[in-house]
């Protein structure tokens, strides 16, 4: 159904290499480029603690960028659902992305449910060594149906939504993730701390 899930369909293709490398970039902006892959449920508080992220990242004078599931699906990928394939496909695009955000030097947050393992490791596959910071947002699916902030498990009870993650279409949690949010003994700012954290000791942040 989707193409470019491995070599591409052009021929006579050059990959073309600037004058700028990673170190370059890295001692310019400060910090080095990565991909930051916030996982979870719907509901999980994988946008808000991303957006967190980002701010503190910003204020600290990064080049931090959300990417976000419900927007993506507003443009980008507008032609995809969620059968398994759509949401395969869905992921593949956004790691591209990602990957070209993180290669311009950026810190790329995205914050999709990517519910498939495999999926996920495609993207990480797609990355440098410590490019691919794996953030498994770990809330319980009782709490994200008892928040379900945009009223999406009441209707997927209901049967207005089918393949609905969590309830009749499977959740893959990363089985080793570079950052584990328990969110539920977590605040926001914790949990936002947690992944700074993580990048000042990788040394993702304030390379220079
Ligand atoms: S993913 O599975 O392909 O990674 P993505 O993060 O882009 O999903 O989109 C998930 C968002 O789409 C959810 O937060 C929710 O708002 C909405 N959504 C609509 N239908 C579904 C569904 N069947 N399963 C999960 N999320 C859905």
């Amino acid at each position: 159904m989707f193409l470019a899930m491995s070599a591409p369909k052009a021929e006579n293709l050059t990959w073309h290499i600037g004058e700028v490398d990673k170190d370059v970039r890295a001692s310019a902006y400060g910090h080095r480029g990565a991909v930051l892959w916030f996982t979870g449920l719907s509901g999980s508080g994988k946008s808000t603690i991303g957006h967190r992220v980002e701010r503190m990242l910003v204020e600290r004078g990064a080049f931090a960028y959300v990417l976000d599931g419900d927007n993506i699906r507003h443009g980008l990928n507008s032609d995809l659902g969620f059968a398994p394939e759509e949401r395969a496909e869905n992921i593949r695009r956004i790691g591209e992305v990602a990957r070209l955000f993180a290669d311009a030097g950026g810190l790329v947050l995205s914050a999709f449910i990517s519910p498939y393992r495999k999926d996920r490791d495609r993207v990480r596959g797609l990355m440098g060594p410590g490019e691919f910071v794996e953030v498994f947002v770990d809330t319980p699916l009782e709490i994200c149906e008892a928040r379900d902030p945009k009223g999406l498990y009441k209707k997927a009870r209901a049967g207005e939504i089918s393949s609905f993650t969590g309830l009749d279409a499977p959740y893959e949690a990363p089985a080793s993730p570079e950052v584990h949010l328990e969110t539920e003994h977590l605040s926001v700012d914790e949990a936002a701390g947690l992944v700074v954290r993580y990048l000042d000791e990788q040394h993702i942040l304030g390379e220079s």
